[in-house]
């Protein structure tokens, strides 16, 4: 277990690492069907760096794994999933597949979708351009008291939508295709691209095309002794979730040890710098950083043209693209 601070948020020990209370949601059964956990607030037009940590439980037996259960669409939002154990059917689009441990599920903007969870599954998520429906939460408040109210029609028109703009649909038509078939599950042996760096391999992970445009999601994976060191005053802030492995941070001055499952806060303008312990597997959920196209760039100037590979060209390309990386190197 890694030790608290401001800036750290250990998935591994709930306790520590959820703040407010536990929100639920339930099976048609009336028995909980999740536990949901804030770790950090969305902020912005965007809505950004929001992540939620959700248990969610299997799905009772006998439900039929043909149909889509609780069918949905958001209007605006999206949700990306990193899925942490277990497994669970994914319904997308007219399409049923395999989500498993390891892999990142990710729903855009008005996809029909819906899940049917094959054992428990740790379900990390982030979200952005979520309209948030507090009414839901104050109903569901009043439900919780007066249940014999649960299918009042003048409380539920106070609530027509749920919580997270939830929008219930009809149980839509799917085919079962393999899991790689499947444009919404993610997996870091199937990345966008990926770009060979001394020490560490940067993976795209998630396009900003996926994302309306709004974010991206990288996935560095790390040797051990890898370094980098940020910029004097990084002007953006940074979300990062560690999947995997070990790696020490300094954030504002503080040094700690992150590991499996931490989530961590680099709050803008905090001078940052890790060093990595342990093989490690870091995303930035925050996505600001334009890395796709940076990388595409240095990628084609060393390719095409060498010569003009740098330190200027370098320089140039990052302030371009917004990367806040200083230097890497290996210790
Ligand atoms: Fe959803």
């Amino acid at each position: 277990m890694a030790e608290k601070n401001e800036f750290l948020f250990d998935l591994k020990t709930p306790e520590t690492s959820w703040k407010g209370g536990i929100a639920h949601s339930y099976f048609p059964d009336g028995s909980v069907s999740s536990d949901v956990g804030t770790v950090t607030d969305a902020e912005g037009p965007h809505g950004l760096y929001w992540f939620l940590d959700s248990l969610m439980y299997k799905t009772p037996e006998g439900t039929d794994a043909t149909r889509p259960p609780n069918p949905h669409f958001h209007w605006r939002g999206y949700e990306t999933f990193f899925v942490d154990s277990g497994s669970l059917w994914l319904y997308i689009d007219g399409k049923k597949a395999l989500a498993k441990k390891g892999d990142i599920v990710h729903l855009q903007a008005a996809q029909s979708q819906a899940m049917l969870f094959l054992e428990d599954v740790k379900w990390r998520g982030t979200y952005h351009d979520f309209e948030t429906y507090p009414e839901f939460g104050e109903v569901s408040r009043v439900k919780a008291a007066f249940p014999e109210l649960a299918e009042d029609p003048e409380l539920n028109a106070l609530a027509t939508r749920g919580f997270m703009d939830t929008n219930r649909m009809e149980p839509f038509v799917c085919k079962e295709v393999p899991t790689e078939d499947c444009h919404a599950i993610k997996n870091l042996s199937r990345p966008h691209a990926v770009y060979d760096f001394p020490g560490v391999k940067m993976n795209v992970v998630v396009e900003r095309w996926e994302n309306g445009g709004v974010k991206e999601l990288e996935c560095a994976v790390m040797e051990p002794g890898f370094t980098a060191q940020w910029v004097k005053y990084p002007p953006i802030k940074e979300l990062f979730y560690l999947r995997s492995g070990k790696v020490k941070f300094s954030i504002l001055g503080q040094e700690f040890v992150a590991d499996d499952e931490c989530v961590v806060v680099a709050p803008r303008y905090a001078p940052r710098s890790i060093e990595v312990l342990e093989k490690a597997e870091l995303y930035e959920l925050g996505g600001q950083p334009y890395w796709s196209l940076f990388l595409q760039s240095y990628d084609s100037v060393k390719t095409y043209a060498p010569e003009r590979l740098t330190p200027e060209t370098v320089k140039a390309l990052k302030e371009r693209f917004h990367i806040q990386i200083e230097s890497i190197g290996m210790k």
